[in-house]
């Protein structure tokens, strides 16, 4: 049997979507791109969506219209995908890192409020996985010392946190179309919504090379605008998003049904009452995770390693800050032994049932020891 680590939807509606924006619509700023920041921001509950070409500049842009500048200092996980502390070299400012809880793998607000200091102007907390940071902590940690605080909501389309949908739960809240994600435009793609109007103001011009009108600039932006045909795409995947985290629920469900009884794994976060997590990832923690994979990659289960390394120890992170290791234990803990299976919309009770199996005869016949 094969299994795919990760399976994105482009089904006949998408396509039809996509070829009417291409034949009726500007490439570029089509009416398509400002409904689907309409819808968008409607299903964050939020006032304005701006779109990007990326997450990476979403968070970008959003650093830069909240004021953070050269001099500032910026607090983010370490535990994320490369792009969040890249958009804060990004805007001049200096990443600062405070390690995550090894319950949930998102930032711990008592480590955050260790690391604010006069220079710190915004928090970055990062819905890993897709499951929702304890927000009403690191707002309440950020108001207090009047930080603004972005939501790294990347991997979390349509997660709930206390009843809310993450997005809402900052002051700006950016998002990441790439293919692997929760929600896709069949490219790259992100957006930024919040309920602040000059800072959707401001990020609409920057992402469109600054311009006030055609031909007139004002300030210093950038081409970083959606495509038309991405944005027709993600309108249509957008009407979906709820069924399809229904869907990977379902499935992780299932896999911590029949994953349970292996004392040597550490599941995903319990969901409780207050998250209701989206899965854009399922990964699971052991001791002998490189034999794991490689077990399973030999029986037809694909799989990956979110993250290979923890940002402060990427090559760049080292070289630039100094650091080295041992500044982040949990997050290097989780980066030393995360292993994510496989987790998207095509699974069957068949196949989680097959890479359950698998995981249990790696554990009964010692495969680790091999
Ligand atoms: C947590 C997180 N932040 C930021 C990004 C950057 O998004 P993009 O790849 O769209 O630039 C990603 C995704 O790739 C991500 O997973």
């Amino acid at each position: 049997m094969k299994v795919f680590l990760a399976s994105p939807i482009f089904n006949d509606e998408m396509k039809k979507a996509a070829i009417d924006a291409l034949c009726s619509e500007r490439f570029v700023l089509g009416e398509s791109v400002f409904k689907f920041e309409e819808d968008f921001a409607r299903y964050c509950k939020m006032d304005y969506g701006v779109s990007t070409n990326s997450g990476t500049a979403a968070l970008h842009l959003a650093l830069v219209a909240l004021g953070v500048k050269r001099g500032h200092r910026v607090v983010t996980s370490p535990a994320s995908f490369v792009a969040t502390a890249n958009a804060v070299v990004h805007a001049g400012a200096t990443p600062v890192f405070a390690d995550v809880e090894l319950q949930t793998y998102n930032l711990d607000f008592e480590q955050l409020r260790q690391k604010i200091t006069s220079e710190t102007k915004a928090v970055i907390p990062v819905h890993l996985y897709g499951y929702p940071s304890d927000m009403d902590a690191i707002v309440e940690t950020a108001r207090r010392h009047g930080l603004c605080v972005i939501e790294d909501a990347c991997q979390a389309h349509g997660a709930v946190y206390k009843g809310r949908r993450v997005g809402s739960l900052g002051d700006v809240a950016c998002f990441s179309f790439y293919p692997s994600k929760n929600l896709t435009v069949a490219g790259d793609g992100g957006m930024l919504v919040t309920d602040d109007e000059e800072v959707a103001e401001k990020v609409a011009k920057m992402r469109d090379c600054g311009r006030v009108t055609k031909y007139v600039h004002d300030v210093i932006g950038y081409t970083s605008r959606l495509n038309t045909v991405n944005a027709a795409v993600g309108r249509v995947q957008l009407k979906h998003l709820d069924e399809w985290n229904e869907k990977r629920r379902k499935n992780a469900a299932l896999y911590d049904r029949f994953l349970s009884d292996l004392d040597e794994l550490v599941l995903p976060p319990s969901v409780g009452s207050e998250v209701e997590p989206v899965y854009h990832l399922y990964v699971i923690r052991l001791k002998h995770r490189n034999k794991l994979k490689k077990w399973l990659e030999e029986n037809g289960v694909g799989c990956g390693i979110h993250y290979v390394l923890p940002i402060h120890l990427q090559p760049i992170y080292k070289q630039l800050y100094g650091f080295s290791g041992g500044e982040y234990p949990k997050s290097e803990e989780l980066c030393r032994t995360c292993l994510s299976i496989p987790m998207h919309l095509h699974l069957t009770l068949d196949k989680i049932r097959y890479v359950s199996e698998k995981i249990h005869e790696f554990f009964e016949n010692k495969i680790y020891e091999k």
